[in-house]
């Protein structure tokens, strides 16, 4: 038993403790809602939003593809064709504009043929894990995906260990119509009729895995691809002629203005033999390398870190648009960040060469950021593809066997939806300042567009982690009557969906009625909302 006096003096202290919480509580400001103004001037439209900008990438790495897309027929697990029936439901609900196989560095050391016919060559992934790549999922198991999902293929191929010869028999063999030796072999292989290749990469990386390439040399060698490598499908004429994309910058380093600069300097004086439509862009969100930050079980430390070091996409995007625009002024080329998404440390337990990652809100968040990036950017960025979509990285989908869960950033894809094709609307507002530690970084962020039926949709990121936002929409010069749409926030920074709760980020309603001519939306911390506004 303890003595009388260290009880009493035990009783002090827990009557002393009590005694400091109430006054605390007393004392504590209540964070009053932040107020933003937002004018939209709807009668100044600007650049289309292309679609594509939500584009997505696939690549042979962990199981980006086998188990996250394929499954194979005789499977247990509901399939079509192989192909799991759960995945295509649910990317056909966020309308995904294009995808872009099978890589990545895997790209550049992927053969075609490896994966035709009946008999599949097995080799290794050197890449991502060294694991046996068993080529089951080929180029007709590709198409027959994208087919499943309604999207279009955005095909690299293999400009560093392959030959200009072996890219352009891929191409005749994926898109002739006139009846060919590789023609007839594609029906045979059971697809008569030609496929679409909507966009090609000329290579991945050059600069690194693609073949450590200087510009000079990869620009050479992207000439005589660009030239040789055909796409025969008729219908793949005028507007819907496939792109040809090239490899640009991996950063904001003078090693890769000076790509841009090679690589833009001879788009300027090309010839009628060759010809590109955009310009690649990879940036991840990474902050160290290796990617040591965790994607969950982190504080508000790594959300702000994170999310302030996102938001160089912006300065990124101008460098390099800075440089295309001195030798095309027209934009004529696209900037397409075709590789981008947070990438932090592997889970624990999990291979590290299958870059397995948990998915959060601030992902999502991040997501936001970024799509409103690209959106400001419109008239130069028309193409972006996160990576990755599946079980890869910052995913829309994590599967396990049978099991599949949606993730925050699936959400925001869905949310954005409507504005897909969308026409850009200015928006101004003071996003104030939300400040944590070091880091300091705009409050809220916004972006407006007019969809394709004409109707005005908002979407607000309320970046602030503990105060809320309180939003006064106005569209000039009309009176706003009501907003309603959808918000996605959960309870902590890093909270994620699991295959056990599915359902802890989840979009939920919201709603706003004008009133005495105001309209306001209750934003809660860190959110993504979006709106349609009616007039
Ligand atoms: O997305 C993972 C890898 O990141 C890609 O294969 C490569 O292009 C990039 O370095």
């Amino acid at each position: 038993m303890a003595p009388a006096t260290a009880h009493r003096s035990e009783s002090m202290r827990a009557f002393l403790a009590i005694v400091t919480l109430v006054v605390m509580a007393v004392a504590a400001p209540t964070m009053a809602a932040q107020k933003v103004e937002l004018s939209i001037d709807a009668s100044k439209p600007g650049a289309k939003v292309d679609r594509n900008l939500f584009g997505q990438f696939a690549e042979h790495l962990g199981h980006g593809i086998y188990d996250g897309i394929w499954v194979g027929s005789d499977s247990t697990i509901p399939n079509t064709r192989g192909i799991r029936n759960d995945v295509v439901a649910a990317l056909k609900a966020i309308q995904v504009p294009n995808v872009r196989w099978p890589g990545g560095c895997f790209a550049d050391e992927y053969h075609w043929r490896d994966g035709i016919g009946p008999q599949r060559a097995v080799r290794l992934n050197p890449n991502w894990g060294g694991v046996i790549e068993p080529n089951t999922f080929g180029t007709h198991e590709f198409m027959d995906f994208i087919d499943q999902i309604g999207s279009a293929a955005y095909v690299s191929v293999n400009l560093g260990s392959g030959s200009p010869k072996e890219a352009a028999d891929w191409l005749e063999y994926m898109t002739a119509a006139q009846a060919t030796t590789l023609e007839k072999e594609r029906a045979a292989n059971g697809h008569p009729a030609p496929y679409k290749v909507a966009w090609l990469g000329l290579g991945n990386e050059s600069w690194d895995c693609g073949g450590n390439m200087t510009p000079e040399y990869y620009l050479d060698r992207m000439k005589i691809f660009s030239h040789f490598v055909r796409n025969y499908n008729p219908a793949q004429t005028e507007q819907n002629q496939m792109l040809k994309i090239a490899v640009g910058p991996g950063g904001g380093e003078q090693r890769w203005t000076d790509w841009t600069e090679t690589v833009m300097k001879a788009y300027q004086q090309h010839t009628w033999s060759w010809d590109i439509s955009g310009l690649s862009m990879h940036s991840y969100t990474v902050v160290k390398w290796p990617p040591a930050f965790k994607s969950v079980g982190f504080g508000e430390d790594e959300y702000a870190q994170i999310l302030k070091a996102t938001l160089e996409m912006d300065d990124l995007i101008k460098k390099h648009s800075a440089i295309m625009d001195k030798y095309d002024p027209q934009k004529k080329v696209a900037l397409v960040v075709d590789e981008w998404g947070g990438w932090y440390a592997p889970l624990p337990g999990s291979n590290p060469g299958f870059l397995v990652q948990q998915n959060s809100l601030r992902d999502a968040i991040l997501a936001a950021l970024n799509i409103n990036i690209f959106a400001r950017h419109a008239d130069r960025v028309r193409g972006a593809n996160i990576a990755q979509m599946i079980n890869v990285l910052q995913a829309m989908i994590l599967t396990d066997h049978e099991k599949m869960v949606l993730t925050p950033t699936y959400y925001v894809y869905k949310m954005y939806v409507p504005f897909q094709d969308s026409t850009f609307v200015p928006v101004t507002f003071d996003a104030g300042s939300y400040k944590h530690g070091d880091f300091a970084l705009p409050r809220v962020d916004a972006m407006a567009a007019k969809s394709k039926d004409g109707k005005l949709w908002v979407e607000i990121t309320n970046v602030d982690p503990k105060q809320a936002a309180e939003v006064e929409l106005n569209v000039s010069g009309i009176n706003v009557k009501s907003a309603s749409g959808e918000t996605l926030t959960a309870p902590k920074v890093d909270s994620v969906n699991t295959f056990e709760a599915p359902n802890s980020v989840v979009p939920k309603p919201i709603s706003a009625k004008a009133q005495g001519g105001k309209l306001i939306l209750q934003l809660e911390p860190k959110s993504v909302t979006v709106v349609s506004v009616e007039q």
